[in-house]
């Protein structure tokens, strides 16, 4: 178990103001929530690697005509979500296997802060499956903490490695991920790339999928 695992284990009941605390050192989950929120407000979203739901909690709060399915490979995905749960549900579930489920499109697909925790070879496939879930016409947005050139980019890597406990953590660049984007989605257009507060470290980039798009 991780340093950060134990600690949030022995917090009990304080562990969620102890989690939102902790994270709003490193980005402002309201601010990417309201950044999202101003840039796709369509009745379907769906969260790949949603962890905890802390951070899809803000999303729902500022989508609220939409409805939003948030899913992880870990255990009891959004177990830290106390919002409206007739509107937003949550699965333990791979991206791919939601894909051979063959769902309706999601107007809104998000991907946030998973692709540094994924190994290199593996991240192509999941930015695909994303695009697959896609709506034609819809967004896919993706948030990562990135290497730049930052006084707060050393923490973070410290953070996830030591605190996170994902010492094969391996962060990318603003242009790899557009690329890694662009290379796996075939008619995903960059429309739009934000900065989240309060470090420029956290990127949000968002794609729109050309109509008629058909994915690679
Ligand atoms: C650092 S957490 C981010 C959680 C949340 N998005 C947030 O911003 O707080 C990354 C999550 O991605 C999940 N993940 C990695 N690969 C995945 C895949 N192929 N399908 C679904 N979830 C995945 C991990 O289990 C982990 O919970």
């Amino acid at each position: 178990m991780s340093f950060g695992a134990s600690v949030r284990t022995l917090l009990g009941r304080f562990e969620r103001p102890a989690s939102t605390a902790y994270r709003s050192l490193f980005m402002s989950a309201e601010a990417l929530a309201l950044t999202i929120s101003s840039l796709s407000q369509g009745p379907r979203i769906l969260e790949v690697g949603v962890g905890d739901g802390l951070v899809a909690q803000h999303i729902s709060e500022c989508c609220p005509e939409s409805s939003m399915l948030g899913i992880d490979l870990c255990i009891q995905p959004g177990r830290m979500f106390i919002g409206d749960s007739d509107r937003v549900s949550f699965r333990q579930q791979s991206v791919h296997d939601l894909l051979l489920e063959e769902p309706a499109p999601f107007d809104l697909v998000l991907l946030l802060d998973v692709l540094h925790h994924v190994p290199e070879s593996e991240r192509a496939g999941i930015v695909e499956s994303c695009g697959r879930l896609t709506a034609p016409g819809g967004l896919f947005m993706v948030k990562e903490s990135c290497r730049v050139f930052s006084p707060a980019y050393p923490f973070f890597v410290l953070a996830d490695r030591w605190i996170g406990g994902d010492r094969a953590v391996s962060f990318l660049a603003v242009t790899e991920v557009e690329q890694l984007v662009l290379a796996s989605v075939e008619g995903a257009i960059p429309i739009a790339r934000h900065r989240i507060q309060p470090w420029g470290v956290n990127v949000l980039t968002a794609f729109r999928m050309a109509a008629t798009a058909s994915q690679k």
